[in-house]
């Protein structure tokens, strides 16, 4: 296995003030992060950063993120274009919202296929639709054919998921991407990226407040505490035996349901802080 993407003591800033301090982590071929922390503890920041989308008053200010061997926040703008999207994929948690409204899905995703070098309309609708019937959607065709606001919240989010896979993405950036959900949505979108793994190989960083989650899909864990890296480690260990103070707080907050694969739901930890 080979290593996709590496933070090296990373610090952001916005307007000089620091957001994220001396983030160091990394992610293998296929392997699924989950950070965790309360609101404003710099998660989104983490994931923003690997693509330049700060904003005017974001700044990586010290550290590295090399993904291979460039080191992210020193590329061009026309080099990022290329990467994003095709090599790392985002996906967040309204993706459906991102969807323009009185356009079809399928206009939608010939338009971003074309903007990726794929302009032969025929072939993406095709591989597009088996896609969708890889991940289980029965109506593959219609789903192309509609207008988001035909489609529910959870099908556009679970179609959004599905368009991030087209390019094959090697690392899938995903920021809450199941908070909005019902359980039952949020156990399909779950199913959808553990196979975009197994299909692709993808890497995912996955920000999440549900330590279910963590513990159904993730390989390691990072928890954040205001900027700062409390923990980092193997998500089993993490959980079962967690070393910092915040760390157990954190997980002590979580309701101590009987836990099966399928518990997501219940086991929030965003009122942890
Ligand atoms: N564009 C911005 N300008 C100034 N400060 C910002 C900006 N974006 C984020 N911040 C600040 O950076 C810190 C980290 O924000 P971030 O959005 O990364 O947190 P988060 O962990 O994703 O929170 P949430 O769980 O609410 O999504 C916060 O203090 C936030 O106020
Ligand atoms: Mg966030």
């Amino acid at each position: 296995m080979s290593e996709i993407i590496r933070y090296e003591q990373v610090d952001i800033c916005y307007e000089g003030q620091l957001a994220v301090h001396d983030i160091s982590f990394s992610l293998q071929e296929g392997e699924i992060l989950g950070i965790v922390g309360e609101s404003g503890s710099g998660k989104s920041t983490l994931l923003k950063a690997a693509l330049n989308m700060l904003g005017k008053d974001g700044l990586v200010t010290r550290g590295d993120i090399y993904y291979k061997g460039l080191d992210l926040p020193d590329i061009s703008e026309k080099e990022m274009q290329k990467i994003c999207g095709a090599e790392i994929g985002m996906i967040f948690q309204m993706a459906g919202s991102s969807f323009c409204p009185i356009r079809t899905v399928g206009a939608q995703i010939k338009e971003m296929m074309a903007a990726h070098g794929h302009e032969d309309a025929q072939l993406v609708e095709q591989e597009t639709c088996e896609l969708f019937a890889k991940f289980g959607f029965s109506e593959a065709k219609r789903i192309w054919d509609s207008y988001p606001f035909e489609l529910s919240g959870g099908m556009q989010q679970r179609v959004g998921v599905a368009a991030a896979m087209l390019l094959k993405p090697k690392i899938l950036l995903a920021d809450e991407p199941t908070s909005a959900l019902d359980v039952t949505v949020q156990k399909q979108v779950i199913e959808e990226m553990l196979l975009a793994r197994k299909l692709f190989g993808t890497a995912i960083i996955l920000v999440t407040h549900n330590i279910g989650v963590i513990r159904t899909m993730a390989d390691t864990m990072l928890v954040l505490h205001q900027g700062e890296m409390m923990e980092y480690g193997r998500a089993r260990d993490v959980l079962a035996n967690p070393q910092s103070a915040y760390t157990k707080k954190l997980l002590a907050a979580v309701p101590r349901l009987r836990r099966s694969k399928a518990s997501y739901g219940r086991d929030t930890a965003s009122q942890a802080s």
